[in-house]
């Protein structure tokens, strides 16, 4: 392979690490659809989500807007398919209804893109890297993407259904409650070092006494919530919460009944976590509470599920979009909340205690569950 003989020739260390990459990121994708058919890739699962194919082709056109684009100085490969690939000019709700590349034809875009980039990178470096990490995580967030569409259309590889089920622990013990300490925390990304915009700037921030549940909250505690008149009870729920409830044909995900009884409960929505939270004495974890946690506190189970934090997503004291608005900027004070530590599905390349995931609270498709918080008596 090309990339192979490059590697061997005059690259800096950064270059090679950025190939690296790059070549483990597609490997991953290209494996996730590996035993899909045409028709599998190219269906519509959930209004939410894309057909697969479109996030394979926004995949390509992603890495050559900033690789051979904007970082190479090069013309766009298929500039006639770049608001199709925008997800913003091409939301999610029609994307199955557009004439995009079929499956054989969005690998090969993907194949033509990674031929210049390499080339690119062969020629230019990577300057500080920047760009190519954010190239790299994003074909790795979508690779978690892909499978919330996946987990919605019940094709979930064998080895992720796996991952997704198993236990946190061996069997139902009582709740062990952690306690943090009062005092400042330095929240968010050090200025050096890759960092998503939204991490920046670090920012002191004081954070009184709090406890944190060891363990996030599994299958069986959210069905023993359910058998307590949970989804039943007025007073454990927000006015929008109880609104929302009152739209859905069925109350609990069924994630939760099939799933195993000690593996974290996935697939609630902000709503029920957060009248989950009320009916146990608790409440969700401000994001600061919970990043000064686990970063400093032994939380078990962190990485299996994206835990829901009682903050809206906004930008940090002296935030400054970088290098785009759309990453984050465009989603501040939409009513989107912070969900943080990674699921089964992220990769480790993304995940990481200052990373900050965002949804609206009614949304179910994504792997989050809840870990509580209470204040300290
Ligand atoms: C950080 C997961 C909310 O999926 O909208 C993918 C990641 N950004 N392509 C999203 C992302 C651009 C983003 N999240
Ligand atoms: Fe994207």
């Amino acid at each position: 392979m090309a990339t192979d003989a490059l590697k061997s020739s005059r690259l800096s260390a950064g270059a090679v690490q950025a190939l690296n990459g790059l070549e483990a990121a597609r490997g991953r994708t290209l494996a996730l659809v590996s035993h899909l058919d045409d028709e599998q890739l190219q269906r519509v699962y959930s209004p939410l989500m894309s057909p697969l194919v479109w996030d394979l082709g926004h995949i390509a056109a992603y890495e050559d807007l900033w690789l051979a684009h904007r970082h190479g100085e090069l013309a766009l490969l298929r500039p006639d398919l770049a608001d199709l690939y925008d997800a913003f000019e091409t939301p999610r709700a029609i994307r199955g209804d557009i004439e995009a590349l079929g499956p054989r034809d969005a690998r090969a875009y993907l194949e033509a893109v990674r031929t210049r980039t390499v080339e690119t990178i062969a020629e230019r470096g990577v300057a500080d890297g920047v760009i190519c990490e954010m190239v790299i995580r994003h074909e790795l967030q979508h690779g978690e993407t892909m499978r919330q569409t996946l987990a919605i259309a019940g094709l979930l590889p064998a080895v992720d259904a796996a991952s997704l089920a198993r236990p946190l622990r061996a069997s139902e013990t009582p709740e062990e409650w952690i306690d943090v300490a009062a005092g400042p925390f330095e929240m968010g990304a050090p200025a050096d070092g890759f960092a998503y915009d939204n991490e920046r700037p670090r920012h002191r921030v004081q954070i009184g006494a709090f406890q944190i549940a060891r363990y996030p909250v599994s299958n069986a505690d959210w069905l023993a919530f359910g058998a307590h008149g949970g989804y039943e009870r007025r007073e454990w729920w927000s006015q929008q919460g109880w609104a929302w409830l009152g739209e859905q044909d069925e109350a609990c995900h069924p994630a939760i009944a099939a799933g195993h009884p000690q593996a974290p409960a996935c697939h609630v929505c902000w709503f029920e976590a957060e009248a989950f939270a009320r009916a146990h004495g608790a409440r969700l974890p401000s994001e600061a509470e919970w990043e000064k946690a686990a970063t400093s506190a032994p939380l078990a189970g962190v990485g299996r599920v994206w835990e829901w934090t009682q903050s809206a997503f906004g930008g940090y004291p002296g935030f400054v979009a970088r290098p785009y608005r759309e990453y984050s900027e465009v989603f501040f004070g939409d009513g989107y909340y912070v969900l943080k530590g990674g699921s089964w599905a992220t990769d480790a390349r993304v995940a990481n205690p200052r990373f900050r995931n965002w949804d609206l609270p009614q949304r179910r498709q994504i792997f989050a569950g809840v870990r509580l918080v209470r204040d300290t008596a």
